[in-house]
């Protein structure tokens, strides 16, 4: 069996939609409305061809190249409302996480043959973890209505955290992959509590509490594989400050502090993950660029002319 396999070589059956996004284009925007709105109408066609055949085309028909700003966006706080469809879609996109961060943890476990035998079976014990997440998951999406498949996967997740370097990969998939689960997993039982969703709730408590123990294994075995060896430690410092900036989908994350610290996260890299997370476009900015995207699109639909957004520099 091949070692180190590509992102592109992860299988899947006929239900799922693969995209080729790499997630990337979120982080690279400025925090200027006519900016977004000039870059999202230039790559529309691309994001309208990746949608099409799921249940995002629809609403891309209806709300532009911007519809995630106006539908998808908005909830990521604690509590905080989610539209039917951004349920399914959050479900959905953890569905695809969970399956990734189970192929991850298995690949670690065949991709370092000399790795400790401790550090083995906690991969091995992931992967257990991760193959009953992946089922509790595909039930959640069953209990909102909704399937495997409708919307599209892509796998930036596993491509951009399993570096072949034994190291980086235990803190790319363990600290950053399974932090940024946390993360989401304390959001996704609030609103649970807050909607009397109790089913949603107590099943993300029990996954969040597997992640929980992913996390800190990435705390150990970094610290372990990098004792004695500031380079190395400076090295795994900057790949995780990449990835976490990767995973950071334009800000609006709430960082799960409490339980990142139970998992080995200092202070400092708690306050440094707060400054990535600012980073990038303001919620407001991003909401005002889907509102302006959206009007423009219908106004198009409605046959009328809609002339350019001037740049910056006129
Ligand atoms: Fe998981
Ligand atoms: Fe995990």
């Amino acid at each position: 069996m091949k070692r180190f396999i590509s992102h592109e070589d992860l299988a899947r059956d006929r239900r799922f939609k693969r995209t080729r996004s790499r997630n990337q284009l979120l982080s690279t925007l400025p925090d200027d409305v006519d900016a977004i709105v000039r870059v999202l109408e230039k790559v529309a066609p691309k994001i309208r061809e990746r949608l099409a055949g799921t249940a995002l085309e629809p609403v891309f028909d209806e709300l532009g190249p911007g519809f995630s700003f106006l539908t998808l966006n908005g909830g990521d706080q604690p509590g905080a409302e989610r539209s039917p469809l951004q349920l399914r879609l959050q479900l959905h996109g953890i569905f695809v996480g969970e399956l990734q961060a189970l192929e991850a943890a298995g690949r670690t476990l065949w991709d370092f043959p000399d790795a400790p035998w401790e550090f083995k079976m906690n991969m091995a014990r992931q992967c257990w973890d991760e193959s009953r997440h992946v089922q509790v998951y595909e039930k959640l999406i069953e209990h909102v209505g909704g399937e495997i498949g409708e919307f599209p996967e892509n796998t930036f997740l596993f491509e951009v955290s399993c570096a072949d370097d034994p190291v980086l990969r235990v803190a790319g998939v363990n600290r950053c992959l399974e932090g940024l689960a946390c993360d989401v997993f304390r959001s996704l039982i609030d609103y649970g509590r807050a909607h009397d969703d109790a089913v949603i709730a107590q099943a993300v408590d029990f996954v969040l509490a597997d992640e929980l123990t992913h996390v800190r294994f990435g705390s150990d075995w970094v610290r372990e594989f990098t004792r004695g060896d500031p380079e190395a430690a400076q090295r795994v410092k900057e790949f995780q400050r990449e990835t976490d900036r990767r995973f950071a989908f334009g800000g609006g994350r709430c960082v799960a502090k409490e339980e990142r610290r139970e998992a080995g996260f200092t202070e400092e890299e708690l306050d440094e993950l707060d400054e990535i997370l600012a980073e990038g476009p303001r919620r407001e900015t991003l909401v005002r660029a889907g509102e302006i995207l959206r009007d423009r699109h219908q106004a198009r639909q409605r046959g009328e002319v809609v002339p350019p957004v001037a740049s910056a520099s006129n």
